[in-house]
């Protein structure tokens, strides 16, 4: 994985690699020297790389289902490789250029014909077994369209419209994930990149739902990651899957007058369909809690998340989110991974809320009384028992009091799992290994931006 990203975005790219046992008690790792250490410049001669002239921001990663190709996103052009030798092209690369109109009326708008009026690939993934789903910022336009997967071409039927789905700005952080054929998207909703939005579409059944436009949901938001944990799975309360969400953003409730940063997790359930009155194509079950990557005893705190990665359990119980977070201690760069247990997310997630009281102007723990059904959790069995088989029947006192209190009261906490100084980390990926004394080790690969 760090091979291709290396490689393939021509970025001189240090991967690290790191062992840890994934039952040990974590003490804190200042520095720790890897395991194996990649070069860049090492791994010219000895790894299969693949760059095409004149095409840049090899962006998008996507594996198929199979695993027999990788396939690539970068700008004006998708391609379909080897995973095991990256150099060889499977199919001829599609080209999927911004007509000269739209870059035109891009540059009007005061957008940069080198930088920015492009399309830039910003969402690739498998939607069924025969095409693909791609997403493109066509020159500050996004569209939408399928890929065949078998031929490599763009489907022949109209573009469809990218907003919501994909940003107008390449450079905004952004995420989607493709669940049972809807797609799920965090993004910046409009040119100028002040409506920040999660919404779903794609599905036949469901129309599209949305987060509102209030700061208290979402506040100049950089998207990072997203995942699905399938919390049905075995459940006896009859709970549902889950899309979760990873974000950085500007925190209301922090009594600072500097702009503060803060790492998020959302999460909203895949059976939601918007309240009847209150919260009509809105998220009933849109709820955010702080991610806490931090050493309390020396005051040291990493708001600022640059990616996740979800490593999946034997069974959904066991799913284990890794954060690569950054922060500057003066000049210094500090890069840290933190990591969750779902376990201990859901736990922030059936709390207490957090609530803004308009006399002192501060956010605090709301302990008043809580609307049943539960506000901002998925339909299970006992409101079913209730009467409450879908979010289109809950009553307005629980849909109200939803959309004031989006956000919990307590945080995910977790101590850095390792921490290094004078690096920026970039990537993540985690693969859990039985090691030869038969333990489990989480192996995590991490890249750099430096060389
Ligand atoms: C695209 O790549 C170029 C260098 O190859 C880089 O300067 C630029 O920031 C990238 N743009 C985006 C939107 O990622
Ligand atoms: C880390 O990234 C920041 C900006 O994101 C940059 O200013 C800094 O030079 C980078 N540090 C290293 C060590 O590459």
């Amino acid at each position: 994985m760090g091979v291709c990203i290396g490689a393939m975005g021509g970025v001189e790219v240090l991967l690290l690699v790191f062992l840890f046992g994934s039952e040990t008690s974590l003490a804190l790792n200042w520095n720790p020297v890897p395991r194996k250490t990649v070069r860049y410049q090492d791994s010219l001669d000895s790894m299969a790389k693949f760059g095409i002239q004149g095409v840049f921001n090899y962006s998008m990663l996507t594996l198929s289902e199979h695993e027999r190709v990788l396939y690539v996103g970068a700008r004006e052009a998708l391609f379909a490789l080897d995973p095991n030798d990256i150099s060889r092209q499977l199919r001829p690369q599609i080209d999927w250029q911004a007509p000269m109109d739209k870059k035109r009326e891009c540059v009007i708008k005061g957008k940069s014909n080198q930088t920015e009026c492009f399309n830039y690939i910003r969402f690739l993934q498998s939607y069924n077994h025969t095409h693909l789903y791609t997403c493109g910022t066509y020159a500050f336009q996004p569209k939408c369209t399928y890929v065949n997967a078998d031929y490599f071409t763009l489907s022949t039927s109209p573009l469809e419209d990218g907003k919501g789905k994909c940003p107008y700005d390449p450079a905004k952080g952004h995420t989607g994930i493709i669940v049972d054929k809807e797609l799920y998207s965090a993004t910046l909703n409009n040119f100028l990149g002040t409506e920040p939005v999660i919404q779903r579409n794609l599905g036949q059944q469901h129309y599209s739902m949305k987060t509102e436009y209030l700061p208290a949901w979402l506040n100049e938001p950089d998207f990072v990651a997203s995942a699905l944990v399938r919390e049905s799975g075995g459940s006896k309360e009859g709970d549902d899957d889950k899309i979760y969400f990873f974000f950085s953003e500007r925190a209301l409730e922090l009594d600072c007058d500097t702009e503060v940063t803060v790492a998020r997790v959302a999460r909203v359930c895949k059976g939601d369909l918007g309240g009847s009155r209150t919260l009509q194509k809105k998220w009933t079950t849109f709820q955010k809690a702080r991610l806490d990557c931090s050493l309390p005893e020396r005051h040291v705190s990493f708001n600022s998340l640059q990616a996740v990665f979800t490593l999946p359990g034997q069974d959904w119980r066991g799913t284990t989110f890794f954060g690569i977070f950054h922060a500057q201690w003066g000049d210094v760069d500090v890069s840290a991974v933190c990591q969750y247990q779902i376990a201990d997310v859901k736990k922030v997630f059936e709390g207490s809320y957090k609530e803004y009281r308009e006399a002192s102007q501060r956010w605090g723990r709301y302990s008043g009384s809580v609307p049943s059904p539960r506000p901002g959790s998925c339909i299970t069995n006992s409101d079913r028992e209730s009467g409450y088989n879908s979010s289109l029947q809950l009553p307005d006192a629980t849909l109200n009091f939803a959309k004031k209190h989006p956000l919990m009261e307590d945080k995910a906490l977790a101590r850095p799992l390792l921490l290094t100084k004078g690096v920026n980390f970039t990537r993540l990926v985690v693969d859990r290994v039985t090691g030869l004394d038969q333990r489990a080790y989480n192996v995590l690969f991490i890249g750099t931006g430096t060389n």
